[in-house]
């Protein structure tokens, strides 16, 4: 029997919070969060690079079970790279995830494909788990490509990836229409996504496709979250806004919480 996924709810806080904000975030999500949300579902925040050591020093010290990671990781080992931030850097610093391929990063920083597969290897190289991220714009959804082209961002992304290192990524789909814009997909576009991924996944190797989670991310909020979490290939959510307010992303992380309450 293959053992069950574990959710993961993520808050990409993107260009948000300094790092004594950060302390503070981070402190009222520990409190907060009880042993058996934290059992029930993996919980991970990811900082701005200039937060990481601070978020690393608290969690550590009182030994909080909250994973932290970061927005985006250099394809580079080390050397004249002004401004970039090396996987072995982020490692060193305990890191256990790493965004790759972010629509914000694509758009803005011009990632294509290969560079974002380079970003997927450079996390695995220094044992970090990258969280692929992909997703379409809204032409591509209105002209009803968005699973083809959505197919293809993962296809250009694993590559020749061995079974192994396909077993050992987080998937994000993230329809770029849907982040930061308060239109949260319908549970039903999100699973159409998502189940079409894991197919994919499973057509490389069975297991994997059993195993990997897949997350969605687009304007999740505590009001949307439970339909999303409901759906068979969805196994947690990447937050932006909504992971600023510790009270959202708790009752986020409690998800079935809201979907008992919801039926009764
Ligand atoms: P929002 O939740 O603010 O729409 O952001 C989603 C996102 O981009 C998470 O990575």
């Amino acid at each position: 029997m293959t053992e069950p996924r574990r959710p993961l709810m993520a808050g990409n806080w993107k260009m948000n919070v300094n790092h004594f904000e950060a302390i503070a975030l981070v402190q009222k999500l520990a409190f907060a969060l009880s042993d058996k949300d934290l059992e029930a579902v993996d919980v991970l925040v990811l900082p701005p690079f200039t937060d990481l050591r601070s978020v690393q020093t608290l969690i550590d010290g009182d030994r909080y079970r909250i994973a932290y990671g970061a927005q985006d990781i250099s394809v580079h080992e080390s050397g004249a790279y002004t401004g970039e931030i090396s996987g072995s850097m982020l490692a060193k610093l305990g890191c256990s995830y790493v965004l790759a391929g972010h629509s914000e990063r694509r758009e803005h920083h011009a990632e294509v494909d290969e560079i974002v597969a380079a970003k997927v290897r450079s996390a695995q190289r220094h044992s970090m788990i990258p969280i692929l991220c992909v997703g379409e714009r809204l032409e591509i959804r209105r002209e009803a490509r968005h699973v083809e082209y959505v197919l293809g961002q993962v296809e250009a992304a694993l590559g020749d990836l061995s079974t192994e290192a396909l077993s050992a990524i987080v998937f994000a789909y993230e329809p770029v229409w849907a982040i930061g814009t308060g239109e949260v997909a319908t549970p039903e576009d999100a699973q159409e996504v998502c189940g079409a991924i894991r197919g994919l996944v499973s057509q490389r190797s069975e297991s994997a496709g059993e195993s990997v989670r897949i997350l969605y991310g687009g304007s999740v909020k505590m009001s949307s979250v439970a339909g999303i979490m409901a759906q068979p290939d969805i196994d947690g959510c990447l937050v932006g806004g909504a992971s600023l307010d510790p009270d959202e992303f708790i009752g986020i992380v409690r998800y079935r919480l809201l979907a008992q309450a919801d039926q009764v």
